[in-house]
């Protein structure tokens, strides 16, 4: 019976033994730091892979105050979570700090402690790891969203998210500050459409629609309105891509175009009003002309109306002198008109330079100094330009001047029209034989088959402030260049303006 207890205490010990080895092990190979602190903060015991962490022997850490391994700024903190700990013993608790390494480096670590009781007092046993790395990566990252977030901010840029299935849309926070709603508001298609300005709310709903349902990438331009009326632009880019298990998903990003518009509208309004200068300079130029030139044919011609009543009151009646004073009522007549017709050489007094131009990129460069001006009368543009086109030689400036006078028009006849029908499109193709064919056409109420040679009159026109010079100056600039211009019906309303520039007129 003794014997059968001594050999079961003995096996007993030896199993403890193995036990206390094994746990030994564990708390020495464990890849975890492991510290036993005492209720003064005393180190008790440490494992090597702790110590080593630290850069210490592990002798070197034994009986030393454990505050002396943590930052000093970190210290006040880690007395009182130590004191929390004692406090309520059995409760472990969770804290991340910054520890010192003997070299004085520094390290991240998460820490989780809990007071025991022993026999002679309190204890906190601490395990902690080492999350350097993911504190480095999430301030990494911090560092990249706060660079993000600037770089957003400065550019007027805001981003998103749209998941198709879900419905679920992400917007970033310049997104939140472009439409101006608190960010802490869900983002929906319906919070941004009842941003969208009225007149824009209908197509954008529709853009919408149909990108969803065809997977397709937009790029739109639409204007918002603030609950106080402010009117923004903004440019909506956005590519549809798969997420990990093939959803679609939107991404993109939403400019406040703003300022660029205003900028770029100041600039063509200028352009524009710069053109009317030489119009009407050129016009005062012509007025003095015009003003010397007929004044002696009418006074010529009044002078022999006169004399003809003269004649006609002669007993008997001088029907001879009435027919010759007719005759050169008629001269004169004509010669005044000539006159008026010689206006058109006027213009075109200035001999036109012969640079060699790509015409695509100078319709392309007319579009975009006219862009706002198109968007603002609430018309859209559609554009198809021919690839291949040969150089012409001419002059660019004057060129550009007639798409700004036909775009100009086109503009002027569609602003009573709805908005529906507001669509201008702009074609480049090849003109035979060799040259190209420029073509403006608009939905606008069009021009009756009288009017389509009329409109090209100098002083032709249907406008308050206009001057009916527009048309047959730019006709006298194609001349110049050896074209043609001329205008037709577009089906199923509107006019079409074609002009067309030889690739080598013999300028
Ligand atoms: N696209 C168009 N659709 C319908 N009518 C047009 C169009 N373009 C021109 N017209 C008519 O032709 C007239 C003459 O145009 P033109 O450009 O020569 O002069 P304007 O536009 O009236 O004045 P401005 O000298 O300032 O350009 C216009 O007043 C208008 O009645
Ligand atoms: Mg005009």
């Amino acid at each position: 019976m003794a014997d059968g207890t001594g050999e079961s205490s003995s096996r007993t010990e030896a199993a403890l033994r193995d036990s206390e080895a094994l746990w030994r092990e564990v708390f020495e190979h464990n890849p975890v730091m492991y510290f036993m602190v005492d209720a003064n903060g005393v180190v008790q015991s440490v494992n090597g892979f702790g110590a080593a962490q630290l850069g210490y022997e592990v002798d070197e850490l034994i009986g030393q105050p454990v505050l002396g391994v943590f930052l000093e700024a970190d210290r006040p903190f880690v007395k009182r979570k130590m004191t929390l700990c004692l406090d309520d013993p059995g409760r472990s608790r969770n804290w991340e700090v910054r520890k010192v390494r003997k070299d004085g480096s520094l390290l991240w670590v998460r820490e989780n402690a809990k007071a025991v009781k022993r026999a002679d007092g309190f204890l906190v046993l601490i395990a902690c790891e080492d999350i350097t790395e993911r504190k480095d990566a999430e301030d990494a990252l911090r560092q990249s969203e706060m660079y993000l977030a600037e770089a957003q901010r400065i550019s007027h840029t805001g981003s998103f998210g749209w998941r198709i299935a879900t419905g679920e849309i992400v917007w970033s926070a310049e997104t939140y500050r472009i439409f101006e709603y608190d960010p802490s508001l869900e983002p929906t298609l319906e919070i941004a459409l009842e941003r969208t300005h009225p007149d824009d709310r209908a197509f954008v709903r529709q853009l919408l629609e149909r990108v969803a349902r065809q997977q397709a990438n937009w790029d739109v331009e639409h204007r918002l309105m603030m609950p106080d009326g402010r009117i923004k632009d903004v440019r909506a880019v956005a590519h549809a891509v798969r997420d990990g298990v093939g959803n679609l998903e939107f991404i993109g990003a939403v400019m406040d175009v703003t300022a660029s518009h205003r900028a770029a509208q100041d600039l063509s309004r200028a352009r524009a009003e710069l053109a009317h200068v030489a119009r009407v300079t050129t016009l005062g130029e012509m007025t003095a002309a015009i003003a010397h030139e007929v004044n002696q044919p009418i006074a010529a011609m009044v002078t022999d109306a006169q004399a003809s009543l003269n004649w006609l009151r002669r007993e008997p009646v001088e029907l001879g002198e009435v027919r010759q004073a007719l005759d050169r009522i008629v001269t004169n007549g004509n010669r005044a008109a000539n006159v008026i017709g010689g206006i058109r050489d006027l213009v075109k007094k200035a001999p036109p330079r012969k640079d060699a131009i790509d015409m695509n990129q100078a319709v392309s460069e007319m579009i975009a100094l006219t862009r706002a001006e198109i968007s603002g009368s609430g018309v859209s543009l559609e554009t198809a330009l021919a690839s291949d086109l040969p150089m012409v030689e001419g002059d660019r400036i004057q060129l550009q001047q007639i798409l700004l006078n036909l775009i100009v028009n086109a503009l002027q006849a569609m602003s009573a029209v709805p908005q529906e029908r507001r669509k201008l499109r702009i074609t480049t193709a090849h003109a035979e034989p060799a040259g190209v064919l420029v073509s403006v056409q608009d939905f606008g109420p069009g021009l009756s088959t009288e009017l389509i040679e009329r409109v090209f009159a100098p002083f032709y026109s249907t406008k308050p402030g206009g001057l009916g010079m527009g048309l047959s100056i730019c006709r006298s600039i194609v001349e110049a260049h050896e074209g043609r211009l001329w205008v037709t019906a577009n089906e199923p309303y509107g006019a079409v303006f074609h002009f067309t520039v030889p690739a080598n007129p013999p300028l």
